[in-house]
């Protein structure tokens, strides 16, 4: 497409609801019988995104809200239970105080603009992470945001806030170790499950695929318990240019691979794809 008419597509995006734009054809070789019930994202590269525009760093977040836009459209679309994204780690208050501002601006903007087209499309808002540690004005929009999208039933967006991994393991520790001071809990009792109960995603299953995008090969932080059997996509495309048809091409990867959860080949070929569990090791 022509330069210009791709950045005039581009800045209607922005500004116009993007589902107009959301329309192409679901690829005939995704099968939608054998999607992951859970997505977990690490939008990366905005930054380099805007840079080679010439740009600064947060116009690169504004358009990752608009990459955002389209991923949630077409999880929603497709039938994916549950979609968690990556959108600010504990390690990111490190940034420069502009940037941080700035990406806080734009949660609070973004939600207070999409909660609507939220509700409508029956997707439901949670929120992992250090709640408590967002500016007042995050929380506020988040908790009306979660309020009204409550009784959705449709595709989970679970935002990654203020989420560190290490932290959430460290914070489970610290609750279990409490219960077994008081004699609610016996060391013995301590089972995965109980971890698992005592983690953000206790509601969620494992994500089956995590996605990260912009060529970088790493976890960051990023559900490190949770993702212990999750196949792993990495896409060069920065964030801002992950689109719908990106997230058709991780998925049809997906489809690709061969889940073994420990078990030889021989074994899960003989294994309805019903009988496998991610917590089969
Ligand atoms: C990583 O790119 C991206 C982030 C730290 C922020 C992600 C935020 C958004 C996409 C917008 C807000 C999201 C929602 C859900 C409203 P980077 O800045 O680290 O890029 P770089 O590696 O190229 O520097």
């Amino acid at each position: 497409m022509n330069i210009l008419l791709r950045e005039a597509v581009r800045y209607f995006c922005t500004f116009a609801h993007f589902s107009y734009c959301n329309t192409m054809n679901i690829p005939e070789s995704l099968d939608l019988s054998r999607l992951p019930k859970h997505i977990a994202i690490i939008m990366d590269g905005n930054g380099r995104w805007a840079k080679e525009r010439g740009e600064d760093r947060v116009y690169g977040h504004y358009e990752g809200v608009v990459s955002v836009r389209s991923i949630v459209d077409a999880c929603g679309k497709v039938g994916i239970g549950y979609l968690t994204l990556y959108a600010f780690s504990a390690e990111n208050w490190n940034r420069p105080k502009a940037e941080v501002d700035a990406l806080m601006e734009l949660l609070v903007n973004t939600i207070r603009k999409e909660v609507d087209e939220l509700k409508k499309n029956n997707v439901k808002l949670h929120v992992i992470g250090d709640f408590e540690s967002l500016p007042e004005s995050c929380k506020k929009e988040l908790n009306e945001a979660r309020e009204i999208t409550s009784s959705n039933t449709g595709l989970n967006l679970i935002l990654a806030l203020s989420y560190s991994s290490r932290g959430e393991i460290t914070a489970a520790t610290r609750r279990i170790a409490a219960k077994v001071a008081k004699g609610e809990l016996s060391p013995e009792d301590i089972t995965d499950a109980v971890v698992e109960k005592h983690l953000y995603t206790s509601d969620y299953p494992d994500p089956e695929l995590m996605i990260r995008t912009s060529g970088e090969y790493r976890i960051s932080n990023f559900l490190l318990y949770q993702l212990a059997y999750s196949e792993l996509y990495f896409s060069d495309v920065h964030w801002p240019d992950f689109r719908e048809p990106n997230l058709y091409d991780a998925l049809i990867n997906y489809q690709q691979r061969e889940r073994r959860f420990g078990k030889t080949s021989e074994q899960i070929q003989m294994t309805k794809p019903t009988e496998v569990k991610g917590d089969d090791e």
